[in-house]
């Protein structure tokens, strides 16, 4: 199915995408999250030489976020320069999650495809805050 993500969203993602810093991968990816109050914030993927040391887009969109002040978000892009809808890995699943609503829409963009899917979809069975009780 084709399907059409936000159009502010995805113009934030690229913008992002346009500022990674990828020169060991030279896999440029970006990420935008929409706030609670509607607000937006980006994150590009940030390599190191020590390779360990990178950092994904989506991850630094979720501590961007939450530097700002905000941790609920209600909906999620990333884009990558991949044939089909890029696949965020499994670390910035787990950290998404713990912003995000299982059931809120992630858009995931490459170059000849989007999908609309979500945390639910992505991270089944998922340990997540609820799971800690009251202390969580
Ligand atoms: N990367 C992301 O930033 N997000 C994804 O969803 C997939 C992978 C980055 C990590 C690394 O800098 C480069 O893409 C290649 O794996």
């Amino acid at each position: 199915m084709v399907v059409t993500p936000p159009a502010d969203l995805l113009e934030a993602a690229r913008e992002a995408q346009a500022k990674a810093y990828v020169p060991y991968s030279h896999f440029p990816v970006g990420a935008a999250v929409r706030l609670a109050d509607g607000g937006i914030v980006q994150g590009c993927n940030v390599e190191n030489a020590s390779y360990g040391l990178s950092i994904c887009a989506e991850r630094n969109a979720a501590f961007a976020a939450v530097t700002a002040g905000a941790t609920s978000f209600s909906e999620v892009l990333v884009v990558g320069e991949t044939t089909g809808p890029i696949a965020p890995c499994g670390a910035c699943r787990q950290v998404l999650l713990e912003f995000t609503d299982p059931a809120a829409p992630i858009w995931l963009v490459g170059r000849d495809g989007t999908l609309r899917t979500s945390l639910g979809e992505l991270l089944p069975h998922a340990f997540s805050p609820r799971d800690l009780g009251p202390q969580g």
